[in-house]
């Protein structure tokens, strides 16, 4: 079984769905539940007996320690993390303490669980780390794609404390000789992500006839990667990635901020028009830029591809679809973050019955 920290997030929730479909390996979540977890994106595996759901911190060492003692994990995947570059403009603690204080807390727990198994189920065991293209800073117009050998370069609270995680990470397996894997992707999109993020914001704000704010020009350039994509990555590095090393994940997609606000427009448009028979790009307005908004990122996954074989399925075209359909057609969902209630919604129909 694997333990998966961060579950009840947007990319750990829709991993340990995808995980649970194609290998049906049993699942520990470990999440804090943050406002950016949210147990409603797990419901359909509530009742399955090999999702075990549990709330805690990963910077918890003394509970850390007695579920890996309890459950007796053969990987960690660390999803867990503060992730959103705004809020960590305006309240950078978080950031710290989870992403840097708890991944340090989290990998001694792992390393002291690690060194006392039996030399077969050592040698098997793997640690990894998920991570972010924003370590590396940020590109010029014609510069080549990041590479895993790019410097380390972060320029907001955010990214220097994933950074600063990745270092942490490679110390202890460079030091301790713990087996671990990093991945840095690319932006991801796709069902379950919180609408405080670009896609998802534009998406639920249109819905609700909300202004659609751009920052700055809207010329910055994101690599989008539909999540599942970046799910079936982490499978493949977990199962086969060189230990030690990271592997960049992402879709070949850079598209500029305003051109990916048009696409959804454009999708709406066709899916749910609009009442008054205009266009949703009529609520678009520019806004004041992000401090320091990192002007283009870009991946260079040929690594993963040329050494392990992994390649996106989705095209933006089928990805982005697939997305605003998502939406549209879970509005309770949308509702329930709106409202706050999806925090009630966890009391009620789930902590109850589980162990905290
Ligand atoms: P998210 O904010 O949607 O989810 C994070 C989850 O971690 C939440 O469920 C939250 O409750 C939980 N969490 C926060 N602090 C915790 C703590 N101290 N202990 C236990 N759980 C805690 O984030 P996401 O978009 O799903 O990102 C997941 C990971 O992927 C992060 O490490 C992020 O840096 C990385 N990543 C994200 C993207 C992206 O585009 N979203 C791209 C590349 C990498
Ligand atoms: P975001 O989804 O926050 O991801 P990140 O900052 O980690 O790349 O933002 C994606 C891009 O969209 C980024 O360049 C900032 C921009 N953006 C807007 O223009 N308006 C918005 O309301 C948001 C949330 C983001």
């Amino acid at each position: 079984m694997i333990f998966v920290t961060g579950g009840a997030g947007f990319i750990g929730a829709n991993f340990v769905l995808d995980w649970l479909a194609t290998t049906g390996e049993p699942v520990v979540n470990i999440d804090k539940l943050t406002y950016a977890g949210n147990l409603e994106n797990l419901a359909s595996v509530r009742d399955d007996a090999r999702h075990t759901f549990v709330q805690a911190d990963i910077g918890d060492s003394a509970v850390i320690a007695q579920l890996l003692a309890q459950h007796q994990p053969r990987a960690v995947l660390n999803f867990a993390a503060e992730s959103h570059v705004d809020r960590s403009i305006h309240g950078p603690e978080d950031f710290i303490q989870t992403n840097v204080v708890g991944t340090f807390r989290l990998l001694e727990a792992v390393r002291a669980y690690w060194s006392g198994l039996p030399a077969d189920a050592k040698s098997a065991f793997r640690f990894l780390h998920v991570s972010t293209d924003e370590v590396y800073g940020t590109l010029g117009a014609t510069d080549p794609a990041f590479t895993e050998s790019h410097n380390y370069e972060p320029n907001s609270p955010y990214s220097a404390s994933k950074a600063a995680s990745d270092h942490l990470v490679r110390a202890w397996h460079h030091t301790y000789g713990l087996p671990v894997l990093t991945t840095n992707c690319s932006n991801n999109y796709g069902p379950m992500h919180f609408p405080e993020k670009l896609i998802p914001l534009m998406i639920v704000n249109a819905l609700a006839g909300k202004p659609l704010p751009i920052y700055g020009d809207g010329q910055q350039i994101r690599d989008w990667l539909y999540v599942r994509d970046h799910c079936s990555a982490i499978r493949r590095v977990l199962e086969a990635g060189r230990l030690g090393d990271t592997y960049n994940v992402g879709g070949w997609n850079e598209q500029a901020n305003i051109d990916i606000v048009q696409t959804v427009c454009a999708l709406l448009d066709e899916l749910r028009p609009r009442e008054d028979g205009k266009s949703y790009a009529e609520q678009i307005r520019f806004v004041q830029d992000r401090p320091g908004h990192d002007r283009r990122y870009a991946i260079d996954a040929r690594k993963l591809e040329r050494e392990l074989g992994w390649k996106p399925a989705e095209t933006f075209d089928t990805g982005i679809r697939k997305t605003v359909q998502w939406y549209l057609d879970h509005p309770e969902w949308v509702a329930h973050v709106q409202s706050g209630s999806y925090r009630d919604w966890v009391l009620q129909q789930y902590s109850a019955q589980e162990p905290a």
